[in-house]
């Protein structure tokens, strides 16, 4: 494998497709975007109302190379320009894994050069680097995204504690699934967003989740099950009368209370942390940390505590992308170099792997 020429000057080339997005991303030094291509096969499983994992292996499959020309396109460079490859290896659809990671394994080989595998959720925290120059570790990261709703204790660039995790549902599941019975669009997060924006969050209630062993872990089924249970019933006395449903409450209201009752269980438990571990700096990451509720409640409950510094991704940042994974994989490449599978292209993918536990193999 060609030395790399300087191990701080470094042009990583990463690919994400865990999920239903297929992307890449072309980023120097971690943290400076030369391209970023993200093709979206939401629309093509709105109709199903969720990911269908065989379908989104299909799709990946055709996209993947065209998002690999249009995004060194976009950068200007050639694949023999690249320093490093890296791919999201775990957790995710395993068959949808598979393409990236085939995929940046296939082009390292090609160009004799460096192979890195990503968690999909240390991608996540890396959006943060994207866009702030100035964060490095440590901080705590809530983690909010369709699949996982997690607090991470980013002690290092590649050493991650979780310090609070979900019980059930993910934040953005916990979301998807209301919108569902709403009959509103996959995916229904950025819908509910949108609705609440015009609700009144008092008007609902809902039950609130603290565990008595003092732990900081979440808990959605029940907010979720209650929400259910009331658009359930309202969809019967619908019938009944014979109207649509819609007609019988506001549903701006309704999405701002529970919209309300799972960021504010989310922000209650990170603050708990991070008066625990007396961390003074917070993030947040994932698909969720877009909700404009949650980002509004963050900036009042840090006000308070004035001496607490506050990020957040920028909006394109938030949901699944490349350039997250690029810039994760250049700070695993400068503090651990690459393992043993990463060097002999061995590695695979990991359909569910917690963070800690990835990088401490
Ligand atoms: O991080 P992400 O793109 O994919 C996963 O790794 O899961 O997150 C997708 C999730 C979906 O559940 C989506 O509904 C949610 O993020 N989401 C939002 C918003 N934008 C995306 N949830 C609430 N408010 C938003 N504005
Ligand atoms: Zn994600």
């Amino acid at each position: 494998m060609k030395e790399q020429k300087d191990r701080k000057n470094l042009t990583v080339l990463a690919l994400e497709s865990s999920c239903d997005e297929t992307a890449c991303a072309v980023v120097k030094n971690g943290r400076e975007i030369l391209a970023n291509v993200i093709g979206s096969q939401a629309q093509l499983h709105a109709e199903f109302g969720g990911v269908v994992p065989e379908i989104a292996s299909r799709l990946h499959v055709e996209a993947v190379l065209p998002v690999i020309d249009k995004a060194l396109k976009q950068a200007g460079l050639t694949l023999a320009d690249i320093d490093i490859f890296a791919s999201t290896a775990a957790p995710g659809l395993i068959g949808a894994l598979l393409i990236g990671v085939c995929a940046a394994k296939s082009l390292a080989l090609s160009q004799n050069k460096p192979c890195l595998a990503v968690h999909h959720l240390a991608g996540h925290i890396a959006s943060n680097y994207l866009s702030y120059s100035e964060l490095n570790p440590p901080f705590l990261c809530l983690i909010v995204s369709g699949g996982h709703s997690q607090l991470v204790y980013v002690k290092d660039w590649c050493e991650f504690e979780i310090a609070g995790d979900t019980r059930d549902d993910a934040a953005g599941e916990a979301f998807d699934k209301i919108a569902r019975a709403l009959d509103l669009p996959y995916p229904g997060g950025p819908q509910i967003d949108l609705l609440a924006q015009k609700g009144c969050s008092d008007i609902y209630k809902f039950p609130k989740v603290k565990f008595k062993d003092g732990s900081a872990d979440f808990s959605f089924s029940g907010v979720k099950t209650a929400a259910l249970t009331f658009i359930n019933k309202l969809k019967q006395e619908a019938k009944i009368k014979n109207v649509d449903y819609k007609t019988l409450f506001k549903i701006e209201d309704f999405a701002a209370s529970y919209q309300a009752a799972v960021i504010e269980a989310l922000l209650d438990n990170a603050l708990d942390v991070m008066e625990k571990l007396s961390i003074k700096k917070f993030a947040v990451a994932g698909g969720v940390s877009a909700n404009s509720a949650l980002r509004k409640l963050c900036e009042e409950k840090f006000a308070i505590a004035k001496s607490y510094e506050l990020y957040y991704p920028h909006l394109k940042f938030c949901t699944d992308n490349a350039a997250m994974i690029a810039s994760m994989a250049y700070f695993q490449f400068l503090n651990r170099g690459y393992t043993a599978e990463e060097k002999n292209l061995s590695f695979g993918a990991l359909s569910n792997i917690s963070i800690s536990d990835y990088y401490k193999r």
